[in-house]
């Protein structure tokens, strides 16, 4: 016999949906404190405003019964947990703008005013080390105007990824419950009891620091490998067959490895340099974390100059472009490495034909002006090269598409073709 809680998640973007739905699949009654009018209906309707495999059917399941949104903070007072799942965007410095964090924790307080319940404010958006003490606690308590322990402090970050999100909650490797007491702790960790998950609990800080060290520490195994990679391509090596037999050493392990275009998405490149940030303001060079980011920014330049290397000047040439999506399985693009590459191809005055299973409607308003597909050979019609620069599975099969090419010039930036001639961006 397990628990019910009662849940408030603010905030009903990327990672309060899937946190919300998750935790209502799990039994627990869940409330959404969405700003966003349109998309609490939505919510409410069932109908996910964003797309991420198996979401769509959990909401179904839950929407309506256990789980539902609306546009306000009343009623969160009887929630035993509430979730802070709101955004940290960059500043202009790159830095973690804290503004949405602030304005709910002081809503968060207000809203509980004269409960007389225990609860638990539980952040789970990533925020550098230390916010949670130092800008959490103190709005929620100025804005509650209490001092008593009628609230408790967690800090529990999300380790998912998109695209696979549900998964990786129901599934997780490790949940980290960071917290201001014993009390607060386990009460969250109730929440998550259904699940067969090691728990790890720390103080606030070092939960926070767990978040940022362990995307920092992804995304150096791939700036990583295609620095080998780039060194590999030089002596005329496969750095996968290299990384294969690197990933086999426990300590390493096989996964993150995959050279190619280096890493987008929405945190990977906001997380490490919003963590280089923290290490400067705090007297530290990071020199490592750095040169992942510098790796990282070359790689879409180099998929450019082996595309020189292959046909000279581009300007008028037909170039294909398959793959827009900052990876497969999300039509999300932001910070996706297909970017700065179509950018290039752009200002050297080459005509780009795109497509994408899922990401087109997302790249149209950045790219409005080149011609989008809605398969892959109408893309490849009468190209005269062709860059790969998202990891779709789907594109393992494409075969006598290709034949529909002007001239057999297949360059990827991903490893996932298998027909031949193809050149790889760093192998
Ligand atoms: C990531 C983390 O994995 C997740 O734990 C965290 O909560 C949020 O950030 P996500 O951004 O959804 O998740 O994508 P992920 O699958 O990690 O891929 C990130 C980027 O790295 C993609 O652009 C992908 O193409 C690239 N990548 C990944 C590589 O270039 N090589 C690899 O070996 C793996």
């Amino acid at each position: 016999e397990s628990t019910i809680l009662n849940i408030s998640v603010i905030g009903g973007g990327y990672v309060g949906l899937v946190t919300a739905s998750c935790f209502a699949y799990l039994g627990h009654t869940v409330r959404i404190v969405e700003i966003d009018t349109k998309k609490a209906e939505l919510i409410n309707k069932g109908i996910p405003p964003i797309y991420e495999e198996k979401l769509e059917d959990i909401l179904k399941q839950t929407s309506g019964k256990n789980l539902s949104a609306q546009s306000h903070y009343e009623g969160i007072d009887d929630a035993d947990i509430i979730f802070i799942c709101v955004g940290t965007p960059p500043q202009d410095d790159g830095s973690a703008d804290l503004t949405y964090i602030t304005r709910a924790s002081e809503s968060i307080g207000s809203a509980l005013k004269g409960s007389e319940k225990y609860h638990v404010i539980t952040v789970k958006s990533t925020v550098p080390p230390g916010t949670t003490e130092s800008v959490v606690i103190p709005a929620v308590m100025k804005s509650l105007g209490d001092t008593s322990d009628s609230v408790g402090f967690c800090m529990n970050p999300e380790f998912l990824r998109e695209g696979r999100a549900i998964d990786d909650f129901l599934h997780p490797d490790r949940i980290v419950i960071g917290g201001s007491s014993e009390k607060a702790i386990s009460v969250v960790q109730k929440a998550y009891e259904k699940l067969d998950a090691l728990v790890i609990t720390t103080s606030l800080k070092a939960a926070e620091m767990i978040k940022y060290t362990s995307n920092a520490f992804l995304a150096t195994k791939i700036s990583f490998s295609n620095e080998i990679g780039n060194i590999c391509k030089r002596i005329g090596i496969d750095v996968y067959e290299v990384m294969k037999g690197v990933g086999y050493d426990h300590r390493i392990n096989p996964y993150f490895l995959n050279a190619g275009l280096g890493f987008g998405g929405s945190c990977f490149p906001k997380d490490v340099m919003a963590l280089i940030k923290l290490a400067e303001k705090n007297g530290e060079n990071p020199i490592l974390l750095k040169s992942v980011i510098d790796v990282n920014e070359q790689q879409p330049g180099r998929i450019i100059q082996v595309l020189h290397t292959r046909i000279g000047d581009i300007r008028g040439k037909r170039i294909a472009v398959l793959g827009l999506a900052f990876k497969d399985n999300t039509d999300d693009v932001r910070d996706s490495r297909s970017i700065p590459v179509i950018d290039e191809l752009l200002t050297q005055g080459a005509i780009v034909s795109a497509f994408d299973p899922m990401a087109t409607e997302s790249m149209k308003k950045i790219f409005p002006d080149i011609t989008y597909h809605t398969n892959a050979g109408d893309a490849l019609e009468g190209a005269d090269a062709c860059l790969v620069l998202t990891e779709w599975p789907e594109f393992s099969k494409l075969t006598d598409e290709f034949n529909r090419m002007k001239s057999p010039v297949i360059i990827e930036g991903r490893r996932i073709l298998s027909c031949s001639g193809i050149e790889g961006v760093c192998w």
